[in-house]
């Protein structure tokens, strides 16, 4: 949720603070601002509602703001309508109009999170003066800290420090002083913040790929701390303003991996992409005919006494659970729970010893499963992160991390990384069920030989995507698409009706198909769409029966199944097949043709299939 980029160098800062904002857009895309100053000159802002290129054309693509330091943010709106006004960013003192301008004020800033005693501070501030223009949170932080700088005449370390004990909440912050020109301060907790540098410029943002064209060399600021962001140098500092020393990270990303190669869109990029996403992870734990956790920290003996495993995540992540749910059931005879982050945060379940609590996360920092981590840890469970982005907060704050190598997900609507968390999972399973000894060391090495198989298995799927895009422009005008499917087939469901409504706004539920009569049914009625996962053998029959059901209300029906089961066609209207492969793993190939369905629907209605309306690519506000 928003993206906050800063830039202090040689060059103008203002088209760089624009390509960092563009990389950075799935953050957040209901408005845009930038503040550039030159050398000991006042600060300009510039602001506009809407996706980043309003603000592109507004200034020019940024050559009518000249500076070489500046701060730039991309909004998803939390305190405040989407307006100009409340696009950041912010300044300590007044400001009229659309707040476009130069800036008079001693404080200027970008914020990513949510300043929870916000109405509080406000109301001191008022008491000692301060006026305010916007809705925004970020404002009285901005207001607060030169309150504090003036208040004490303190330097801005100190007078960030100042305001950080008082605020609660969630931030990434960049602040400008008109006292210091050419430097920006930043400060976080909670929201993900990276500080780059080169030889004559440093560099700020949200994520990696914002900075990737211009410095590989970053520091992952940590929580609570405060980062004085020159030229080419950065200090840091604690606290109590003590200065601290973060060792310099090499990102081994690929710059090209960030950009769209070709591709009509990211989302189209990354499910192309899968079939190297999983081969990378599974390479990464499979060596010498063997899976080798050793880099995660968890030993066989730990995997021996495991009783219960607690699986906690949101959205995508949370259907990667599921999954596993039942492939780790199935396979190590090990009790699993799912959870939302957002439920288990606040509830009371009782973690016992030997129960280990595994946190999904794509981006490392979604705020609820951040906070659900936190909980099993002061409960005193064991925690494993299997988390996409290195470095993220998840990342480092588990007892141990399982590395997914997805490569940066840029598209709002995940795919690539959904499918290499699920890899990550099948391999754990396996890995436990051979600990445990619930399968022979020959059952283990066909399973390992099935997950091998599944990239190539991926790619065959994608080799027939225009089946897929033909039978979307047949079912574009839905109104209402039910998956439904049973076991393992339930939670593909789960993600493939996701997949759909994310990004097509058409209406999709995914149930359990022996549930529909229960209750759903009732909704069955001519030409209603009903997608049928059936790739579990023994569960085939009574998923069938349950279409076979809709279809009498006047449904109209597709499945998806294995490749031999061709009686399906006498019971559905379009089928999909995939490739033979041990059941388990059947997730990693079902959820492919109807990623791509969800796909080409978004597309031939028209939509922005990579920056869906109201979403934001890491939620990191609860
Ligand atoms: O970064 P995370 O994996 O923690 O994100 C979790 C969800 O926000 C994410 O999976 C979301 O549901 C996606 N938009 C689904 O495509």
């Amino acid at each position: 949720m928003c993206g906050i980029v800063g830039y202090t160098g040689d060059q103008q800062a203002a088209p760089i603070l624009l390509d960092g904002l563009a990389r950075l857009e799935y953050r957040g895309y209901d408005s845009a601002g930038l503040a550039v100053r030159n050398g000991d000159a006042l600060a300009e802002v510039v602001k506009a509602t809407g996706k980043l290129y309003h603000l592109a054309d507004k200034t020019d693509q940024g050559h009518s703001l000249p500076g070489t330091c500046g701060i730039g943010h991309t909004r998803w709106a939390t305190h405040g309508d989407p307006s100009v006004v409340n696009a950041h960013p912010h300044v300590s003192g007044n400001c009229t109009g659309s707040g476009s301008g130069k800036v008079e004020s001693d404080v200027v800033g970008v914020h990513n999170g949510i300043i929870e005693n916000f109405t509080e501070l406000k109301e001191k501030l008022l008491r000692h003066g301060y006026a305010f223009y916007s809705d925004t949170d970020t404002e009285v932080v901005v207001k607060l800290v030169d309150y504090y700088y003036k208040k004490y005449k303190i330097g801005p370390v100190d007078a960030i420090t100042r305001t950080m004990v008082r605020v609660r909440g969630s931030y990434a912050l960049a602040l400008m002083f008109r006292d210091y020109p050419g430097e920006i301060f930043a400060a976080r907790k909670d929201s993900p913040l990276i500080i780059g540098t080169s030889e004559s410029a440093s560099y700020l943002a949200s994520d990696v790929p914002a900075i990737l064209k211009y410095t590989r060399q970053v520091y992952y600021i940590d929580n609570l701390q405060v980062a004085r962001v020159a030229p080419g140098s950065v200090k840091f500092y604690d606290l109590n303003g003590d200065e601290v020393s973060l060792p310099l990270t090499e990102i081994t990303w690929d710059a090209a991996a960030a950009e769209k190669g070709g591709f009509e869109h990211f989302m189209l990029k990354e499910i192309h992409e899968q079939p190297q996403a999983v081969r990378d992870t599974l390479n990464s734990l499979i060596h010498d005919g063997q899976i080798d956790l050793s880099a995660t920290g968890l030993t066989e003996e730990t995997l021996q006494a495991l009783r219960q495993i607690d699986i906690v995540a949101c959205g995508s992540a949370w259907h990667v659970g599921m999954a596993s749910q039942y492939v780790i059931e199935d396979l190590a005879q090990i009790p699993v729970r799912v959870e939302l982050a957002s439920e288990f945060r606040y509830r009371s379940i009782p973690l016992y010893e030997n129960t280990l609590v595994i946190v999904i996360s794509q981006s490392g920092e979604t705020a609820d499963s951040l906070a659900a981590l936190r909980v099993a840890k002061e409960r005193g469970a064991m925690t494993l992160a299997v988390v996409n982005v290195v470095g993220s907060t998840i990342a480092r704050e588990a007892d141990h991390v399982l590395y997914t190598l997805a490569g940066p997900e840029i598209a709002v609507a995940t795919t690539k990384a959904y499918s290499a968390q699920l890899a990550a999972m099948d391999a754990l399973a396996t890995q436990m069920a051979l600990v445990k000894g619930t399968v022979s060391r020959e059952q283990y090495g066909h399973l390992l030989e099935e997950l091998a198989a599944i990239p190539d298995k991926i790619k065959r799927i994608l080799e027939d995507k225009e089946r897929l895009q033909w039978f979307s422009s047949k079912i574009a005008n839905a109104h209402d698409i039910f998956f439904i499917g049973r076991g393992l087939d339930y939670a593909i469901s789960l993600e493939g009706s996701l997949k759909m409504k994310e990004i097509s706004y058409i209406h999709s539920e995914a149930y359990a198909a022996g549930e529909l009569k229960h209750g759903t049914i009732s909704l069955i009625e001519k030409n209603t769409l009903v997608i049928g996962v059936l790739t579990q053998s023994q569960l085939f029959e009574k998923t069938i029966s349950n279409m076979a059901e809709c279809k009498s209300r006047g449904a109209y029906l597709m499945g998806v199944t294995t490749n031999g089961n061709f009686t399906v066609e006498d019971s559905v209207n379009f089928t999909v097949y995939i490739p033979k492969t041990d059941e388990h793993f059947v997730s990693s190939l079902a959820i492919v043709p109807l990623q791509l369905l969800g796909y080409y629907t978004s597309v031939n209605r028209g939509l922005d299939v990579d920056k869906p309306r109201n979403l934001a690519k890491s939620v990191t506000v609860e």
